[in-house]
């Protein structure tokens, strides 16, 4: 067993969605011909990552992120910053030849994004983005129905992204978490932080984008900034809502907000096709709904099938517990370190790499210049 030494870059949220991924893929996945070894997490207080590598078993820290970089015991960097470092971290992770895992959305604009796969394509390393919702079991078997063409002509696709976090008017923006209010930091407001993860689950579902007509609103206007301690214009949009055309002739619709009481984390999906349609929703992860025109017509209908049933050749299900019963959120990220070490040991490409990352970034970049012009946008 060979070992992968991974050095993660910032220890919040996806800093532990990630150390667990890494901590567990190889109990599940025991095909797995390369081991992650949790080397390094680096963070700029050096007491509070000292406190998260040892809670999670990190062998060492750093504090500079370009000193984590010159490491030459690190194969592989993990980028769980905010998006206004992704760009800068991964050209230079490219160049010193380490292989890179880099959080969602791949960067603050295109012209950044591009500069990151010139920069991996040109070292040659193995890179991946984090786009985790494709590795939920039910959304995987729905790209495998499409792909075997059993929905037929596609007419429709929609899908929303809603949460209420930000109604308060007291929330500051910056720092902590909240560094996804201040445009600076995070690049957009919903369309990258969620919209996101909505349009790269479609590109690979449904393929690509041809062009997109879309409205964005900020509804409070001023927020206190938490590093300059003064109340500050906000420039991120709250809510972002879009039509498009797919270049298979089929009609897109999204909506994403941060203003949706009552909704904590509501992503679903619809796609309907000429012979059937399928409906999902993050909250009940495990359903696939599927109406299929082709049964028999007194028993049709809306089916709801729970994905976990691996005698049926469900997906990523055989390698968790018996037929019946659940997993969760935190198994798509180790579903994830396990795809991208399977296709490390068959020397094949995992994906989404930021070459597919790049799209959703084009596809982000004309939505929010379509909303600030009011008019279609080519993507
Ligand atoms: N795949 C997903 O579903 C998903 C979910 C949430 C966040 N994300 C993405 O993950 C990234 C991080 O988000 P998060 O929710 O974990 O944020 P977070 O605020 O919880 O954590 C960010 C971490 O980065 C550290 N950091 C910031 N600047 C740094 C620097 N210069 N050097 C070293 N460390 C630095 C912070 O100290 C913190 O530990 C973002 O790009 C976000 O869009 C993806």
């Amino acid at each position: 067993m060979k070992p992968l030494n991974i050095g993660l870059i910032g220890y919040g949220f996806m800093g532990r969605t990630h150390s667990n991924g890494y901590k567990r893929a190889n109990d599940f996945f025991p095909e797995l011909q390369q081991r992650p070894v949790l080397k390094a997490v680096c963070g700029r207080n050096a007491e509070k990552v000292q406190a998260f590598a040892d809670q999670w078993q990190y062998e060492s820290i750093e504090t500079d992120w370009k000193a984590l970089i010159a490491r030459k015991d690190i194969d592989v960097i993990d980028i769980c910053t905010p998006n206004n470092s992704h760009a800068e971290i991964a050209i230079a992770a490219a160049e010193a030849g380490k292989m890179i895992l880099c959080e969602k959305p791949l960067a603050l604009n295109p012209e950044q994004g591009e500069r990151m796969c010139e920069a991996v394509e040109k070292a040659g390393v193995p890179n991946m983005v984090w786009y985790n919702y494709r590795r939920v079991p039910a959304i995987t078997m729905a790209k495998q129905l499409i792909d075997e063409g059993r929905l037929g002509k596609i007419y429709h696709y929609r899908s929303n992204f809603l949460q209420d976090w930000t109604i308060s008017e007291d929330l500051p923006q910056g720092g902590a978490a909240l560094w996804r209010l201040d445009a600076a930091a995070a690049g957009s407001g919903v369309t990258g932080d969620l919209l996101a993860h909505c349009i790269d689950a479609a590109l690979w579902l449904n393929g690509s984008i041809k062009d997109v007509t879309a409205m964005t609103e900020t509804f409070v206007k001023e927020r206190m900034h938490s590093e300059t301690g003064k109340v500050e214009p906000v420039s991120i949009d709250d809510a972002c809502s879009f039509m498009c055309h797919f270049q298979n002739g089929s009609l897109g619709l999204f909506e994403s907000t941060r203003y949706a009481r009552g909704h904590k984390a509501l992503f679903t999906l619809e796609i309907n096709g000429h012979d059937a349609s399928l409906r999902w929703d993050l909250h009940d992860l495990h359903r696939l709904e599927i109406f299929d025109n082709n049964d028999e017509g007194r028993l049709r209908g809306w089916r709801s099938v729970h994905v976990s049933d691996h005698s049926g050749d469900q997906p990523y299900m055989d390698k968790w517990w018996v037929p019946g019963l659940q997993i969760g959120y935190e198994h798509t990220f180790v579903h994830q370190v396990a795809d991208f070490i399977a296709a490390l040991d068959k020397g094949e490409t995992a994906h989404p790499n930021f070459r597919d990352a790049l799209e959703t970034q084009q596809v982000c970049d004309a939505v929010l210049s379509s909303a600030k012009e009011g008019l279609w946008k080519n993507v």
